[in-house]
C-alpha cells in the first residue's frame, strides 16, 4: 500500500478500499468538493509498468463509451509524477465473491432482481459493441437495494464482425480462468458469447455455491472448460426449476453456436419467475435488522 500521500492528482485520498497486484483502489475527494469518488491508482515507482498504464487509459476509454444505471460512471484519468489514475462513481459495497464468500444461500430471496440488473449492465455492453472478457462475481458491485454496478473494463475489446474475426491476436489467454470461454482460452475472436459462458459460470456458482470447474493446476481448469461437462445444476441445487438449469447449461456450452447469442432469453427466464422452484425467504437475521430499523 502507499501510504502517507494526501493528494493524486487533484484528488484528495481518504480511504483504501483494496489493493491488488498491480492497482489500488481508494475513495477519494476532488478538492473543494464534498462527494466522495473512487480512484483506481496505479502509484509511481515498482509498479508503474508502461503496460497496466495503457491498460488504465483502455479502461477509461472504454469506460467514457458507457452511460447505463447498472455501470459503474467513468469519470476522469490522469497521469503524470503521482502515477496514473482512473476516477470512476463510488458504489461503497462488497463486490458479488465477497457476498458469495459470505454464503451463497443469504442472496437466494433478491438473486433474481440481481441477476436482471447485472445481465441488462452486460447487454448495454454488448449493444455499444463491446465484450467484457472478465465477466465474473468480483466484477459486479451490489448493495442492500439490490442495485449493481458492472466494473472492470480492463480486458473489454471491441466485438470483431465478419473478416475481423480471423485476425485476433494470439498468446496467453486473458481473464479469470474460472469463468473462462473455451474460444478465449484457446486465443480465438470472441463476442458477446464468451461473456454469455462467463455469466453462466457465474450464475451457477451463484446458484449452488460451486463453480461449474474447478481444478488443482491452471492446466486442469483449462482443460475441464475444453472438454469436461459440468455436474448438472439441478443435483446441486434441488430448488431449481429444469429449465431454468437447461438454460443455464446452454450458457455453459463448448461452442458459442450453442449457445444463446445473448443475454435476452435469461433475463425473460428471470422475468417469468423460472429460476427457483420455491420462493427463497429472506435470511432471519436480515428481517430482525429491518424490523429493527424500522422500530428507530
Ligand atoms: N467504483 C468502485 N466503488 C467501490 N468499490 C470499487 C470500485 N471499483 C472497484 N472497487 C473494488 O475494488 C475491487 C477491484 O477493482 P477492479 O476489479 O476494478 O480492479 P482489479 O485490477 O481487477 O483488481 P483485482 O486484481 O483485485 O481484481 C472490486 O472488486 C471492488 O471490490
Ligand atoms: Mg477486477
Amino acid at each position: 500500500m502507499s501510504a502517507g500521500r494526501e493528494f493524486v492528482g487533484p484528488y484528495r485520498m481518504f480511504h483504501l478500499i483494496r489493493a491488488g497486484a498491480l492497482f489500488e483502489i481508494w475513495a477519494v475527494r476532488p478538492v473543494a468538493e464534498r462527494n466522495a469518488l473512487a480512484m483506481k491508482w496505479l502509484p509511481p515507482g515498482k509498479n508503474h509498468s508502461r503496460s497496466a498504464a495503457a491498460e488504465l487509459k483502455h479502461e477509461f476509454a472504454v469506460g467514457k463509451t458507457l452511460d447505463h444505471p447498472s455501470i459503474i460512471k467513468t469519470l476522469d484519468y490522469g497521469t503524470g509524477k503521482d502515477g496514473t489514475y482512473l476516477v470512476m462513481e463510488l458504489f461503497k459495497t462488497p463486490n458479488v465473491k465477497q457476498q458469495i464468500q459470505a454464503g451463497v444461500e443469504r442472496l437466494h430471496w433478491r438473486l433474481d432482481t440481481i441477476l436482471d440488473e447485472a445481465a441488462q449492465a452486460l447487454d448495454h455492453m454488448h449493444q455499444k459493441g463491446w465484450v467484457h472478457r472478465d465477466i465474473k462475481p468480483d466484477n459486479f458491485l451490489v448493495n442492500e437495494e439490490n442495485h449493481v454496478r458492472l466494473i472492470d473494463f480492463n480486458l473489454s475489446r471491441r466485438i470483431k464482425k465478419g473478416l475481423g474475426k480471423l485476425f485476433s491476436p494470439k498468446g496467453t489467454p486473458q481473464g479469470t480462468y474460472s469463468y473462462m470461454p473455451p474460444e478465449q482460452i484457446r486465443g480465438q475472436a470472441v463476442d458477446e458469447r464468451a461473456d454469455v459462458y462467463s455469466f453462466g459460470c457465474m450464475v451457477y456458482e451463484l446458484m449452488c455455491g460451486k463453480l461449474p470447474f474447478t481444478g488443482t493446476s491452471m492446466n486442469e481448469l483449462l482443460n475441464k472448460h475444453l472438454r469436461s461437462k459440468p455436474t448438472p445444476l439441478g443435483m446441486l441445487q434441488k430448488n431449481v426449476q429444469p429449465e431454468f438449469a437447461d438454460l443455464v447449461h446452454r450458457m455453459l456450452a463448448k461452442d458459442p453456436k450453442d449457445r444463446p447469442d445473448n443475454l435476452r432469453e435469461f433475463r425473460q427466464a428471470l422475468k417469468a419467475g423460472r429460476c427457483f422452484h420455491i420462493t427463497p425467504k429472506k435470511p432471519v437475521d436480515e428481517e430482525n435488522e429491518t424490523a429493527q430499523a424500522k422500530e428507530e
